[in-house]
């Protein structure tokens, strides 16, 4: 039986730059996967971290990694042909069976594009299985964008917004925070309708409540403290409906109008400052036998 904490070595096929901070590595790959899934990548002394799987195919399997620590500054010195270090997949992924012959509308801040990448790109391809697809996008500034030819290509017959909270001079298209555009969704007949909404811990608690008194079903994409990723630990535990889940395990997606927010936000800052002491400190044993 495969040991599932051990990391497997992975050829990179290629790597992309989508911004200055965030890179897609497309990673040689096979095996079942769905939307939504994440895997657990590592670099051996130095730690591991989960990671959305954003695409795949039968061979690979695409995962859009941001610069923000120690773990992810030793992946991104990795070039096309190294080894990138996996376990998983991970999570439950999204059930394509929940959206079939609804309008349904996705809503993504900044990286939460990544989780739900996948799963508009099939109902894209094969609007024939909904009724409606709507895509709402958030970044912080035009050059914070991702996936921008996706999008270009779903915006083709499609109703997708992107906004910036930001604009530049030359940006054509809406400014504003993604939480001021929720407007836009049409919150009629909430019964034929399905939200998404993948983003930071506060967009999706703001969203949720402005669904909520309407009834519409808001499906959310957690991000909790994650460390072995198999409901071992107990980091990603948070509060559903009253139940306490593994987001690992559980999740990652859950009903948004019956998660403790609050109690998930307040967990995140409790390793705030070892994350930031760990990415300032210089080891001065490195190399010591
Ligand atoms: Fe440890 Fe989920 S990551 S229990």
């Amino acid at each position: 039986m495969n040991n599932p904490y051990l990391p497997e070595a992975y050829e990179i096929l290629e790597i992309r730059k989508e911004t200055a901070i965030d890179y897609t590595f497309k990673v040689a790959y096979e095996g079942p996967l769905v939307g939504g899934q994440f895997m657990e990548i590592s670099v051996p002394g130095v730690g591991e971290a989960p990671i959305s799987i954003c695409n795949f195919d039968d061979h690979s399997l695409e995962m859009t990694i941001r610069k923000v620590g120690r773990l992810t500054d030793q992946v991104f010195e990795l070039n096309a042909g190294d080894t990138l270090y996996m376990r998983g997949p991970y999570g439950n992924g999204f059930d394509l069976e929940v959206f079939r012959g609804k309008d349904v509308a996705f809503i993504a801040g900044g990286t939460g594009l990544a989780p739900v990448r996948k799963t508009i790109d099939y109902f894209a391809r094969n609007k024939d299985e909904i009724q409606l697809l709507e895509v709402l996008i958030g970044f912080k500034s035009p050059s914070d964008q991702l996936f921008v030819e996706d999008i270009n290509r779903w915006s083709k017959d499609n109703a997708v917004t992107v906004t910036v909270d930001k604009g530049e001079d030359d940006w054509q298209g809406e400014t504003g925070l993604i939480t001021t555009h929720i407007e836009q969704l049409d919150l009629s007949n909430v019964s034929e309708k399905i939200a998404v909404v993948v983003g930071p811990p506060i967009m999706m608690k703001v969203i949720c409540d402005l669904t909520r008194p309407y009834g519409l079903k808001t499906i959310v994409n957690l991000n909790p403290l994650m460390l072995d990723g198999t409901g071992m630990c107990g980091g990603c535990r948070v509060s559903v409906g009253g139940q306490t889940l593994f987001a690992c395990v559980d999740g990652p997606s859950f009903d948004g109008h019956l998660v403790d927010f609050r109690e998930m936000m307040m967990r995140l800052q409790t390793y705030r400052h070892e994350e930031t002491t760990s990415y300032e400190h210089a080891c001065r044993l490195t190399g010591v036998q």
